[in-house]
This record gives C-alpha cells, structure tokens and sequence, in this order.
C-alpha cells in the first residue's frame, strides 16, 4: 500500500569516518533511512555503533561523509545558509542532559523555546508554558531554578521547552536514559502525545527497553548498518 504521509526525514547511501589515514574510524556503511510525519522511530545500537553520529547526521549538526540527505524537504548537501536557518527552526534536539540555560527559571526556559518564532503571541506564550509544565507534573516549579530540580525534573522542562515550539521533527539522543522510570515515562509520553496531535516526527535513540512500546517503528544499528527491527 503506498504510505502517503509526507518524509520528513530521509537519507540514501550514508557513509560516515572520523580522522584520517591510520586514524580513520568508519562508523556508518551505505545506510538508507526514511522518516514519515507522525512516526516515533527508536534506534538500538550498542555502544559505539554510531547512533550519536547518525542523529548528529540527519540534524543538521555534522556533514556527513558520503550520501544524500534531506530534512523537511530540503536536500542538505545544497542547502544556502537560509535553507539551513529554516530547517533548524522546524526541527528541536533533545540530549541525555545538560539541556536548559542555568540563569532562566523553568517557566522562562520553556518560553525561550517559542520567543522570537513566528508562533510567539505576547501573553499566550506563557500561558501555553503553564500548561505544558503541568502536563509535565511540574505545575509548581515555574519560578524554579534549573540548579534546584532533580535530573528528570530538569529533562521534562526540556520537554515542554520543544514542545512548546512546534515543531515538525524532533531528534533525541537517549533522552531517558539519566532518567528515573516516572520522568522518563512522561518525557516519551508527552513526545508521542506531540507526535499524534500535530504530526510531528520523532528519531529518538535509546538503551532503553522500557521505553520501546512509544515506538511506531524500530531500527538496530550494528557495524555501521542499520536494520528494521521485527
Ligand atoms: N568526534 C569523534 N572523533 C573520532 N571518533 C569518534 C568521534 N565521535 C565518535 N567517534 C567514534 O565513532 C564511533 C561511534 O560513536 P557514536 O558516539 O556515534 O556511538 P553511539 O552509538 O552513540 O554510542 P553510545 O551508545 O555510547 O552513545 C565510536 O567508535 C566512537 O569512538
Ligand atoms: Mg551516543
């Protein structure tokens, strides 16, 4: 059957090596990977496979070495400076940690995530930053610090700092693996939540076995390859 949801995300015959000579590391061999709107897709790897490389890859953060990709229709290997400005203004990162400004409180850490984007409305946007907070199970936080909440506290203000935002593609490195089980449920809840509503496509890298079930579709990573799961 043909799948008409749009690709948001799509590369063909990616190549990737670090260093050069007798320095050279290949990581990732001739891989092909298309990612539709409102798909949730978890990488598995182990270790050392390559799935930093391959997110930092497709978002935009690192050119590859061989092949073809394309984020949010634009072709990266001949994107302008502006096309690049306008992809990275669709698409939010989400890392292990480390993720929110220390000087911001919650609430003005999640706003930050809207400020300055065409979807900011003076008045709404904090209203829209309660909400999500408390979506979060974080509705008495927002005059917090970053500094005074706990680790899977601070990882969902990240969250409703993306989601806050809109956007149509989030990248996410193991985003629940510092997490405790509650915090890292909500965090991958609250992404599919995003996910189904608004369409949005999720690539998301985990160890993390507990989490599999928020996945429309699942890839493994081993010696460079990426293969389907199941
Ligand atoms: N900047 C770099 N320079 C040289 N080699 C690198 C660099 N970054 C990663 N590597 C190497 O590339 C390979 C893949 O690393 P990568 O970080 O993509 O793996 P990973 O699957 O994300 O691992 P983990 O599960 O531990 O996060 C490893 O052998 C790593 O040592
Ligand atoms: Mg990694």
């Amino acid at each position: 059957m043909l799948d008409e949801r749009a690709v948001v995300l799509e590369a063909r015959g990616l190549n990737h090596h670090y260093g050069e000579g007798s320095r050279r590391v290949d990581v990732l061999f001739d891989n092909d990977i298309a990612v539709r709107e409102g798909e949730i897709v978890i990488v598995t790897g182990p270790s050392g496979s390559g799935k930093t490389t391959l997110l930092t890859i497709l978002g935009t953060m690192r050119r590859p070495s061989e092949g073809y990709v394309r984020v949010l229709g634009r072709d990266m290997l001949h994107a302008t400076p502006a096309d690049i400005e306008e992809v990275r203004g669709r698409l939010r990162f989400l890392f292990q940690r480390r993720n929110l400004l220390t000087s911001l409180s919650v609430l003005q850490n999640v706003v930050a995530g809207v400020a300055m984007t065409p979807l900011s409305r003076s008045g709404w946007d904090e209203a829209r930053g309660k909400h999500l907070l408390g979506l979060l199970g974080l509705g008495d936080k927002f005059e917090a610090w970053p500094d005074e909440l706990s680790g899977g506290q601070q990882q969902r203000v990240a969250v409703a700092r993306i989601l806050i935002g809109l956007p149509d593609l989030i990248i996410a490195d193991e985003p629940t693996s510092a997490l405790d089980r509650q915090s890292g449920r909500i965090v991958v809840d609250q992404l599919r939540e995003l996910a189904l509503k608004v369409r949005c496509a999720v690539l998301l890298s985990t160890h993390d076995e507990r989490i599999f079930d928020v996945a429309t579709r699942r890839l493994h990573i081993e010696d460079g390859r990426l293969h389907p799961v199941g």
